[in-house]
């Protein structure tokens, strides 16, 4: 991989993508480029990242292939992190970016650890595009990162962090004890530089995380830290199970409605990590996965202990709520 890399990434107006663009830009050793689709172009955040001098490539994902590879030539590296309904979108790119030699292709991964196929709709559709890339012999980079903190601790009865969660709620499914990497939505981007910026994880899955903790364990922190009783509310593998079922059954007979493809991620996520206990690392290692902190041991990754502390002060950000990514811990 040259020294300095020319570096194209989909999906920087996102939570992921704004991550992975704060990281790449702070890195200093790339040259960072944006892919925005033709309707967003003049959106309020795809101009502020142009007024950073950041140069952006417009073009529809299904434009016609000559166009893509117009828009891929001269990218070293590709990172896609479009958002999770446009996951099959992706297929044109690979092939333009096949056509275009596109020296390293990094998928729209970024999810929790999970069996190829057959668990989690949201996975399946991913590794629709892990195959494609695979059939063209395209060098890729398959990145994970477990859940993220900002999605991974319960309600406070005082209802004072309520301000920074999107659903909020103090379920523990099962017997709430399966281990469960968790990766700071700040630290994807971090990660992902070092990621793409080192030859050994060319054709790898990897795994990033900052802790590995059960539903149990993140109760006890975050009680413990509060001061607060949470009122635990328990939802057995069963009724999991049983949730999922009827997700499946709903988005088989409706397959057009949108809030059919959200209420299957959302179950399927819960079955996936606390019923089956896959994003943890010995399923991963398992699966072939190299572990991002044995990689980078010198990177210390924020802390969910670190993380909740913020929130409790107020320093929380609510993800999708449009203001911008937070700096690290020491910045807040
Ligand atoms: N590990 C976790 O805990 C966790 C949590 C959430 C999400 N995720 C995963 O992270 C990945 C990224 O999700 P996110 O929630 O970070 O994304 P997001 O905030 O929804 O942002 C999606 C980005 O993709 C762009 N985009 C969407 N469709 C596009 C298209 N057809 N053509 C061009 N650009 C398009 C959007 O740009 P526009 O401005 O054009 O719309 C936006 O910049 C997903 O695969 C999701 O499964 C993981």
């Amino acid at each position: 991989m040259a020294e300095r890399q020319r570096v194209l990434l989909l999906g920087a107006t996102g939570e992921t993508g704004g991550s992975i663009l704060e990281a790449l830009l702070e890195a200093g050793q790339f040259d960072v480029e944006i892919m925005v689709r033709p309707r967003s172009a003049e959106k309020p955040a795809v101009k502020q990242i142009a007024n950073r001098g950041i140069k952006v490539r417009v073009s529809d994902l299904a434009a016609p292939e000559a166009q893509l590879v117009a828009t891929l030539s001269g990218i070293d590296t590709f990172i896609s992190a479009i958002g999770a309904d446009d996951l099959i979108q992706q297929k044109s790119l690979v092939r333009a970016a096949k056509a275009a030699g596109v020296k390293r292709f990094v998928p729209c991964a970024f999810i929790t650890v999970a069996p190829p196929t057959g668990v989690m709709l949201l996975r399946d559709e991913k590794e629709v595009i892990y195959n494609e890339i695979k059939r063209l012999v395209l060098p890729y980079t398959v990145i994970d990162v477990g859940f993220w903190h900002q999605f991974s601790y319960p309600r406070l009865p005082s209802g004072r962090v309520d301000y920074a969660m999107m659903m909020p709620n103090s379920t523990i499914h099962g017997d709430g004890s399966a281990p469960n990497l968790l990766t700071d939505l700040r630290d994807v981007g971090p990660f992902v530089a070092r990621i793409i910026a080192d030859d050994r994880t060319l054709n790898k899955y990897i795994y990033t995380w900052s802790d590995v903790l059960s539903e149990n364990e993140i109760f006890n922190i975050v009680e413990e830290m509060s001061g607060e009783k949470i009122e635990r509310e328990y939802e057995s593998a069963q009724e999991v199970e049983q949730k999922v079922a009827a997700a499946a059954s709903n988005l088989a007979q409706n397959p057009d409605i949108p809030m059919g493809r959200l209420q299957r991620y959302v179950t399927d996520y819960p079955y996936s990590k606390y019923v089956r206990g896959d994003n943890q690392p010995s399923y991963a290692k398992y699966l072939g996965y190299l572990d991002a902190r044995e990689l980078y041991p010198g990177f210390k990754p924020i802390s969910f202990r670190d993380f909740f502390a913020e929130v409790l002060a107020g320093k929380g950000r609510k993800p999708y709520s449009g203001a911008p990514p937070a700096g690290k811990v020491a910045d807040l």
